[in-house]
């Protein structure tokens, strides 16, 4: 996705973490910088909510702010002829208060760890930028793909987490998130 402004000077890194606990407020210290990451993130928000057949968006980025959701952002530096870069794709995760139904059918009260909103640029898909925004931010966040619980996945993420992180056999729950085995 190509805007009219920077994408580099908006986003120092390769993959850029903005939100809770990130150095990130300090690099967008301005106004402009300010806009141009709401413009960003709305339009990201908006065409992940098309990809996935939402009525509306749930990704915004007063949402993330009020909720300590985190926004890993994927660019391409040296896309865009006038050199402007542009962004390819994002990972939302927040920590939510959820009850976790195990095995035995006992509801386990436990803050994990949770995908909330991920999407690659269409153009951009079934190249491995899911995989690397997604391995990026396990390390990051200091956990295992198995210890996160996906706010209802698409089917295209649910092959993406079979494919690359085996995960296929479900723990059955009464809630929209789906966890997988080895998730306690
Ligand atoms: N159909 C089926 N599986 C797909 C597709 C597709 N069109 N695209 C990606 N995948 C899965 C497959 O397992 C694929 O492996 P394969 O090509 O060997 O079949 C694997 O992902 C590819 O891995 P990456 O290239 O690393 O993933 P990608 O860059 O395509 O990103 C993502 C994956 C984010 C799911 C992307 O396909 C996308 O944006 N989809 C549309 C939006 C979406 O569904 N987002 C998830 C919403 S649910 C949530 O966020 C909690």
């Amino acid at each position: 996705m190509e805007f009219d402004f920077n994408i580099n000077h908006l986003f120092p890194d390769k993959i850029t973490l903005v939100g809770e606990n990130s150095s990130y407020r300090k690099h967008a210290n301005s106004k402009i910088l300010q806009r141009n990451l709401q413009i960003v993130i709305e339009v990201l928000g908006q065409r992940s909510a098309r990809a996935q057949q939402l009525t509306g968006s749930i990704t915004t980025l007063l949402k993330s702010q009020l909720n300590n959701q985190r926004i890993y952002v994927l660019k391409e530096a040296n896309a865009n002829n006038s050199g402007l870069g542009c962004v390819i794709g994002f990972l939302k995760t927040g920590k939510k208060r959820l009850f976790v139904l195990d095995r035995d059918g006992n509801h386990n009260e436990m803050n994990p760890l949770c995908v909330l909103d991920f999407y690659v640029h269409e153009s951009q898909q079934r190249k491995g930028c899911g995989l690397c925004l997604f391995k990026h931010m396990l390390h990051v966040e200091g956990v295992k793909a198995s210890h996160l619980a996906i706010d209802r996945p698409s089917h295209k993420f649910i092959s993406f987490l079979k494919k690359h992180f085996s995960l296929w056999a479900t723990v059955p729950q009464v809630n929209n998130f789906v966890i997988f085995d080895g998730f306690f």
